[in-house]
């Protein structure tokens, strides 16, 4: 029998960070095993909200290729591919906009929320407004079976499945698979300032740091606010950093941290040298594959011509029975 599927995709909108790392990309990897995975860089995503100043796509597009395979996503194994190489999703998602009414899209939760976070952004564009019927698209056109998403992705899914109950009524039940989420949980990490990792705060730890950024990041981070001199004791619960001991220490390990943290025989700056020992030998191995493939960049328009290869069939495949069904062909 045919593996199961799965489709997940990336905007890729700057560089990935550890949050990305630990909350996504390890995920992935996982899936890899039990799952036919198609991972695709959602660089029209992506424009929906960077329209103005696309350049960034691109290079964010390359970039976040070589990541993914740094940290192990296998090209023979899974189909990676660059969404705008796969024309037949901008035709579905034209089809699909034909049957989807405007006001299940403007109640959409995600939708509001981007729009109040993206508040200095103009978002009035229809591109941003069609966004989850783009995403339904992704990923009809593969039968995805199992979608893997952070939890503020799941009003998408829902109005994915109500796209495929509504087209299945509308020209034949079973032509679209109506997909399942895999929950995945946000990594608990804060950034550099103590407030949510993300790009746009400029506070990320990115996978990719020299040793010595690395170095500097951690050194600044805040710990527990209240541990003003080493000799007062801290509560790691407290802690900005220790959630990423939690991640990237072993366990025997955090408990002398925990220990010690109480106790005040162990300072900040010493539990931060563990963290960074321990980070590096985490992403020494990822970052000497980033420098290869950059070495190499002709490598990764391979496999991204590759992807579009295997991509373009599947798709192809996908886009007959869909033409069909709403008398666009034949
Ligand atoms: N909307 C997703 C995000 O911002 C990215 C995305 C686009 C996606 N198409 C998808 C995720 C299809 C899963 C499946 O994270």
């Amino acid at each position: 029998m045919d593996r199961k599927r799965i489709v997940s995709g990336i905007r890729p909108t700057g560089d990935l960070h550890i949050g990305h790392y630990l909350g996504v990309l390890k995920n992935w990897v996982e899936l890899q095993r039990d799952y036919q995975c198609f991972y695709f860089v959602a660089d029209w995503h992506a424009l929906t909200s960077e329209f103005r100043d696309p350049g960034v796509i691109r290079k964010s597009s390359r970039d976040m290729v070589m990541t993914w395979l740094s940290v192990g996503i296998d090209p023979q194994a899974s189909v990676i591919f660059r969404q705008s190489d796969i024309k037949n999703h901008a035709e579905l998602f034209l089809l699909l906009s034909m049957i989807t009414p405007v006001p299940w899209l403007e109640r959409n939760p995600a939708y509001k929320e981007l729009r109040e976070e993206l508040k200095e952004k103009d978002l009035s564009n229809l591109g941003f407004l069609g966004y989850p019927v783009l995403q339904a698209a992704d990923i009809v056109m593969y039968h995805a079976d199992k979608v893997p998403i952070g939890e503020d992705q799941l009003p998408h899914l829902e109005l994915t499945r109500e796209i495929v109950r509504r087209f299945n009524f509308l020209y034949g039940e079973g032509i679209l698979k109506e997909p399942r989420e895999i929950l995945t949980e946000a990594a608990r990490v804060l950034g550099i300032d103590g407030r949510k990792m993300s790009k746009s705060y400029g506070n990320a730890i990115f996978i990719y740091e020299t040793e010595e950024s690395l170095r500097q990041k951690v050194m600044q981070m805040f710990t527990d606010v209240k541990r003003l001199r080493k000799k007062d004791p801290g509560e790691p619960e407290d802690c900005n950093l220790y959630p990423l001991h939690e991640y990237f220490t072993d366990e025997e390990t955090r408990r002398e941290i925990q220990a010690g943290c109480r106790s005040a025989d162990l300072g900040c700056v010493e539990c931060k040298k563990i963290l960074i020992g321990n980070l590096v030998s985490e992403f020494q191995p990822v970052w000497e594959k980033i420098d290869y493939y950059r070495d190499h960049a002709s490598l990764i328009d391979d496999i991204i011509r590759q992807g579009a290869t295997r991509a373009g069939e599947e798709s192809e495949a996908t886009m007959e029975k869909v033409r069909a069904a709403m008398r666009m062909s034949g």
